[in-house]
């Protein structure tokens, strides 16, 4: 089933300079960029994105890794995007990250882990819908 999810490459992988090789290991996998934008968030963008980690001991530092520097905010559709980008990521935490995957090609650690994607399709839609307008999107 063609789905369409969310994907962020963080500010850890723009800072190094890694958009373009990320973006290649996203094609190579047959997902597709049908919208992307670089934006700077702001610490409200942040906070709203990431509301249900807010009791976790680590949201402060997430919403602060998060607005350090630019990031590049995508939607890839492709069959089955969700879990399909879920597989190409790798585990949350690179050092448990799978041979091939982003994170481990490219992630420093847990909080510096290079991209983020949706957990499911309902997340993804909520997801798209705070950085994309349907206008945005050319599949
Ligand atoms: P992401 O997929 O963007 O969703 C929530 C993020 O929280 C996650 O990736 C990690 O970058 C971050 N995260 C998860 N666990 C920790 C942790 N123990 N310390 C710091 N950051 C974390």
């Amino acid at each position: 089933m063609t789905q369409r999810t969310f994907s962020i490459i963080k500010p850890d992988a723009t800072k190094r300079n890694l958009t373009g090789k990320i973006n290649a290991v996203i094609e190579d996998a047959g997902l597709r960029i049908v919208a992307q934008r670089r934006i700077h968030m702001t610490p409200a963008q942040a906070g709203r994105f990431y509301a249900v980690h807010k009791e976790r001991p680590f949201y402060g530092e997430l919403v602060e890794t998060m607005t350090s520097a630019p990031v590049v905010v995508q939607v890839l559709e492709g069959d089955n995007a969700v879990a399909r980008y879920r597989e190409v990521m790798g585990a949350t935490n690179p050092e448990q990250a799978a041979e091939g995957t982003i994170r481990k090609l490219f992630a420093l650690n847990v909080g510096e882990n290079s991209v983020h994607g949706s957990d499911s399709l309902e997340n993804a839609a909520i997801e798209i819908a705070q950085f994309f307008s349907e206008a945005d999107i050319v599949g």
